[in-house]
C-alpha cells in the first residue's frame, strides 16, 4: 500500500460497511463563471472584491471541471469509489434566482452529463444542492435573512429533480450552515461578508427550512437517500478554569447544537441566555425534523476557545495545546481523536433520533507546489486520513451508526477566502493548464477501499 501507516484486519473489518465517496463543490472547481448562460452569485461578488481573497484569485478556470468533468469521472473510477459528492451551482439553473425565471437549458445540460459521467464509471452520484452559491438577486432581497430564500430554493430543487430526479437517488440538501451563518453573516470571513453577529442567526433557521422544504421535494421524485451535510467541531476549553468551560459550552450550543438539535430532535436549544429568537412559524420545526435517512457529517477539527470579557463574543479562539496543525496554521488542529469523541457524545445526546452518519467531508490541506511532473509523496495527509479512519472504526466499536465516509476533496481547488493557497487534493492540480496529477494519497484511498471490499 502507497504511504504509511496501514490498517489492521481489525480495521479493515470494521470499516467493511461503509461506502466511500470524495466531494467537491461547483464554485470550487467548474471555472467557466460566465459561459452559458450561468449568472451570478454571492461568491462571484466576493471574489470580484480586491482584497477578500488571499491570493486574489477568482475561481476562474482554476480545475475547469465544467469543461473536464469526464476526467473526473475517470479518476473517480480509478478510485474505486462508490460515490462522489458534488454540487450544482443554483445560478447555472436559475441565472438570477427568481420564481419567474425558467430554468437555464444548458446548465440543466452540463448536469445531467455528469450524471451520466458517472454512472457509466459506475459511481453514485450524490449532489449537493447548496454549496454557498446564493444567487446575488436574492442576497440584495436579504439573502438567508428572507424566509422568500426559502420559496427561491424550493423551486431550483424542484427543477433540477425535475430533470435529474429519474437518476440521482441521492441527495445532500445544504452544506455547512454553521459556515455561512457564523461565517458568511455573522463575521464576514466568507461571503456574502457581513458582520451582523448575533443577528445573523434567523440565517440558521431559514437554511434548516430549507433543507426541510428540499426533502419534502426530493422524496416526491423517488429519491432514496436525502441529508443535509452539517460541520461539526468539538469544542475544548483552553484551561480547566470554569469560564474557559463556560465559553466552551457557548460555542457547542452556536456551532454544534443549533444545528444538530432542531433537525434530529425537532427543537433549537435553549437560546434565552443568549437574547435570541428565531422567527418560528407554525410548521417550522416539523418540516426541518422531517426524518433523514441519513445524516451527513462534515469534520476537520477541533476548537479551542478561551473566555474573554470584552469583545463581541465571550470567547477567542485559540491553538489547541499540542497538537500539530494542517496548512492552515494554527486554529485547524490534528486531533482524530476528538472526532471519535465526539460521534460518541452525539450518539449519547440524541439516540434513536440520530440516523445512520455518513462524514460527508474529512481531509487536510498541506503545502505543495503550483507544479508538479511526478506524483507528489503526501505523507502527512495520508497519516491524517489514516488516523481519522481509525477514530472512525473506534467509534463503530463503541455503537455509533456510520455508513460511509467522503475525503474532502478529490482535487486542489479554490479554497474559499484562501484562494488556490490550500490544497485538499487526493489529486493535484495545476491551476494554469488544468492538469491533473493523483498524488500517493489517491492510491492510498484506492488501496484502501480495495482492501476493505477484500
Ligand atoms: C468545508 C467546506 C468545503 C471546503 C472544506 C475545506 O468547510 O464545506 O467547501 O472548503 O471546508
Amino acid at each position: 500500500m502507497a504511504g504509511t501507516p496501514e490498517f489492521a484486519p481489525q480495521a479493515l473489518q470494521a470499516l467493511n460497511g461503509l461506502r466511500f465517496s470524495t466531494a467537491t463543490a461547483a464554485f470550487q472547481i467548474e471555472g467557466a463563471r460566465t459561459l452559458d448562460g450561468r449568472g451570478r452569485s454571492i461568491w462571484d461578488d466576493f471574489v470580484d472584491v480586491p482584497g477578500n481573497v488571499l491570493d486574489s484569485s477568482a475561481a476562474d478556470p482554476g480545475p475547469d471541471s465544467y469543461h473536464r468533468s469526464a476526467e473526473d469521472a475517470a479518476l473517480l473510477a480509478g478510485l474505486g469509489a462508490d460515490r462522489y459528492r458534488f454540487s450544482i451551482s443554483w445560478v447555472r439553473i436559475i441565472p438570477d434566482g427568481q420564481r419567474s425565471t425558467k430554468p437555464n437549458a444548458a446548465g440543466l445540460d452540463y448536469y445531467d452529463r455528469v450524471v451520466d459521467e458517472l454512472l457509466a464509471a459506475g459511481v453514485t452520484p450524490e449532489p449537493t444542492l447548496y454549496h454557498w452559491d446564493l444567487p446575488t438577486e436574492l442576497e440584495v432581497a436579504g439573502g438567508w435573512l428572507n424566509r422568500d430564500t426559502v420559496h427561491r430554493f424550493g423551486e431550483y430543487v424542484e427543477a433540477v429533480a425535475n430533470r435529474l430526479g429519474d437518476r440521482v437517488r441521492h441527495w445532500y440538501t445544504i452544506n455547512e450552515p454553521a459556515s455561512t451563518s457564523l461565517q458568511g453573516y455573522a463575521l464576514g470571513e466568507l461571503a456574502p461578508g457581513h458582520t451582523m453577529l448575533f443577528d445573523a442567526l434567523p440565517t440558521v433557521h431559514h437554511q434548516l427550512l430549507a433543507h426541510g422544504t428540499a426533502a419534502t421535494i426530493l422524496r416526491e421524485h423517488g429519491a432514496q437517500q436525502v441529508a443535509p451535510a452539517i460541520n461539526h467541531s468539538l469544542i475544548l476549553p483552553e484551561t480547566d478554569e470554569d469560564a474557559d468551560h463556560r465559553a466552551a459550552t457557548t460555542l457547542d450550543l452556536i456551532f454544534n447544537r443549533f444545528f444538530a438539535d432542531p433537525l434530529l430532535l425537532g427543537e433549537y436549544p435553549d437560546l434565552e441566555a443568549l437574547g435570541v429568537q428565531m422567527p418560528i412559524r407554525d410548521g417550522d420545526m416539523e418540516l426541518i425534523s422531517t426524518p433523514c435517512d441519513v445524516y451527513g457529517f462534515n469534520y476537520y477539527n477541533p476548537t479551542t476557545v478561551r473566555s474573554v470579557d470584552e469583545g463581541p463574543l465571550p470567547f477567542d479562539m485559540v491553538p489547541t495545546p499540542g497538537a500539530a496543525t494542517t496548512g492552515f496554521g494554527p486554529l485547524w488542529p490534528i486531533r482524530p481523536d476528538t472526532l471519535r469523541d465526539f460521534l460518541i457524545d452525539m450518539r449519547t445526546r440524541y439516540g434513536s433520533s440520530l440516523p445512520p452518519i455518513v462524514i460527508s467531508e474529512n481531509g487536510a490541506s498541506f503545502p505543495e507546489p503550483e507544479e508538479c511532473t511526478e506524483p507528489i509523496r503526501d505523507d502527512e495527509r495520508i497519516a491524517y486520513l489514516h488516523d481519522h479512519l481509525l477514530a472512525l472504526t473506534e467509534a463503530i466499536a463503541a455503537g455509533v451508526p456510520i455508513a460511509g465516509y467522503t475525503v474532502w476533496s478529490l482535487l486542489d481547488n479554490f479554497e474559499w477566502a484562501d484562494g488556490y493557497t490550500q490544497r485538499f487534493g487526493l489529486v493535484h492540480v495545476n491551476m494554469t493548464t488544468g492538469q491533473r496529477t493523483p498524488k500517493s494519497s489517491y492510491e492510498w484511498y484506492r488501496n484502501l477501499i480495495a482492501a476493505v471490499r477484500a
